[in-house]
């Protein structure tokens, strides 16, 4: 295979070429380690914390686009192709920029170690170029975590310094920033390393797939969001890393009329208003997953691969009844998202295999959806219940429904005795639910951890259940937050 052997980036104006990149090489390591830019700080360095914070700027449809990242968990191959903005670039001729003298004029930092990834995360929120309320700059931060300031004050240097369009050295470099860019991208597929070890960043669908095929001992990396802890927190050592990312058509997210295609390199961000565009839920949902910056990386196709019983999208793609596209080197092969979880950690995905394309079916008119997540936060926590509801309704009754719970079992998966017991019921008669909430008894054994009690789960999803069908038959004010807050 002819490759780049190099990574190429734009950083301060230059582009920065670099060979010999260690595979597991992370993003804050590079800036604190060997770039010595120190206002990056490491904080928590398992993504949770923010401090490490940087922008990173990606070219979409001519014009670059800032999104906040957690560097501590970014391979640096994933830089191929993008601009990276630090804390270290934003002052100007010892002026610093609008959201450092908002954070200032607000008292909006105490100690300071959170303040360069507040910093950072504003800085992307000025460049989307609109005045945001107090709520959607908390849902901004939400990935930032301060301990002393509070954040109010921070909020308020939000509101201070995101009045509308950015009018800042990168919004004046704006145009030539995105010429260089341009050039950065010459479809190239990257590969630095040997046989034996390395990082591959393959441009091409067909490089990606045949790699893959061929070194099916091959760490897969998407968005890094759950392998960058791998590396930082397990400290193991992944020998050959493939990334999906570089792959264009793979971050496609198209409307194909009754469903949704999502290639599995999508991030959450990139599918968010597609996704959330099929029922607001799945907005809402998403709006609580991981943080920002977690949804600027993470993918859904990567949700998927990993297999978490506790992921937030799959019983939420499977209620709606998505299907999953595989590829091995040229070969494809589809199957319904539930089929490929197996048992704990096992998926029907053999060594090499990739998962390749997820088709979300739209709400057809007499149809309804909802979906829930429970967490003991409400922000960038790990569910303790994930529960989605599908109802096919005919007029007031339930003809037939589709749903699906994470945490209730060891994969995320459908619960086939409330199913059966839902098809009939009427919504105008509650005192027949009990008998679909009581067969949620039969279809999960939850197990008790550090996020919930076996029973709380039960009576959770139960509970879950009971408030879909309120919510369907028409009951209002069963939100505190949220899209459907409103909605009666
Ligand atoms: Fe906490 Fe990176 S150091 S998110
Ligand atoms: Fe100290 Fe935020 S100012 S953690």
């Amino acid at each position: 295979m002819t490759a780049r052997a190099s990574i190429r980036f734009l950083r301060r104006g230059e582009t920065v070429e670099l060979r010999d990149v260690p595979p597991m090489r992370t993003v804050l390591d590079y800036l604190r380690l060997e770039e010595r830019s120190r206002g990056t700080k490491e904080g928590c360095n398992e993504g949770d914390c923010g401090a490490c914070t940087v922008a990173l700027g990606t070219l979409r449809g001519g014009k670059i686009v800032y999104e906040p990242v957690n560097a501590c968990i970014l391979l640096m191959a994933q830089l191929d192709g993008k601009e990276l903005v630090t804390v270290d670039d934003l002052s100007t001729d010892g002026q610093l920029h609008p959201v450092q003298q908002a954070l200032v004029d607000t008292h909006g930092s105490q100690c300071g170690f959170c303040t360069p990834g507040f910093v950072m995360s504003l800085f992307t929120l000025y460049h989307e170029g609109h005045a945001p309320g107090r709520e959607e700059i908390a849902t901004h931060v939400a990935g930032n975590l301060c301990r002393c300031t509070g954040y109010r004050p921070i909020i308020d240097a939000g509101l201070a310094a995101c009045t509308g369009r950015a009018v800042d050295r990168w919004a004046r470099e704006a145009d030539a920033a995105a010429l260089r860019l341009a050039a950065l991208d010459d479809g190239e597929d990257v590969f630095i390393g040997t046989s034996a070890g390395f990082i591959a960043r393959p441009a091409s669908a067909a490089t990606l797939a045949r790699l893959a095929a061929e070194n099916p001992d091959a760490t897969i990396v998407s968005g890094a969001t759950d392998v960058g802890l791998w590396i930082t927190k397990q400290l193991r050592v992944l020998p050959k890393i493939i990334l999906t990312g570089g792959v264009k058509s793979l971050h496609e997210v198209k409307d194909a009329g009754s469903h949704v295609a999502l290639g599995a390199a999508a991030s959450y961000a990139e599918a968010t208003p597609a996704l959330a565009a099929i029922d607001p839920d799945l907005g809402e949902v998403l709006r609580r997953l991981g943080s920002t910056q977690v949804r600027a990386s993470g993918t859904v196709g990567g949700n998927i691969a990993n297999g978490s019983p506790i992921g937030d999208m799959p019983p939420m793609l499977i209620a709606l009844g998505a299907t999953l596209t595989l590829r091995h080197d040229a070969a494809e092969r589809t199957l319904p998202l539930e089929d490929f979880f197996i048992a704990y950690g096992k998926q029907d995905r053999k060594a090499g295999e990739l998962v390749w394309r997820i088709d979300v079916p739209r709400l057809k008119p007499d149809e309804a959806f909802r979906a829930y997540k429970v967490s003991k936060r409400f922000d960038q926590d790990i569910s303790a219940v994930m529960s989605a509801f599908r109802f096919s309704l005919d007029g007031r009754r339930i003809a037939s429904a589709r749903i699906a719970f994470g945490g209730m079992a060891a994969t995320p998966k459908r619960a086939a005795a409330a199913e059966q017991a839902v098809a009939g019921l009427s919504l105008d008669q509650p005192s027949g639910w009990d008998v679909a909430v009581a067969a949620l008894a039969r279809d999960f054994q939850p197990i008790s951890d550090m996020r919930a009690s076996a029973a709380y789960r039960m009576e959770v999803a139960q509970g879950l259940l009971r408030k879909a069908l309120m919510e369907v038959a028409g009951a209002s004010a069963t939100r505190v937050t949220g899209a459907r807050r409103a909605v009666a």
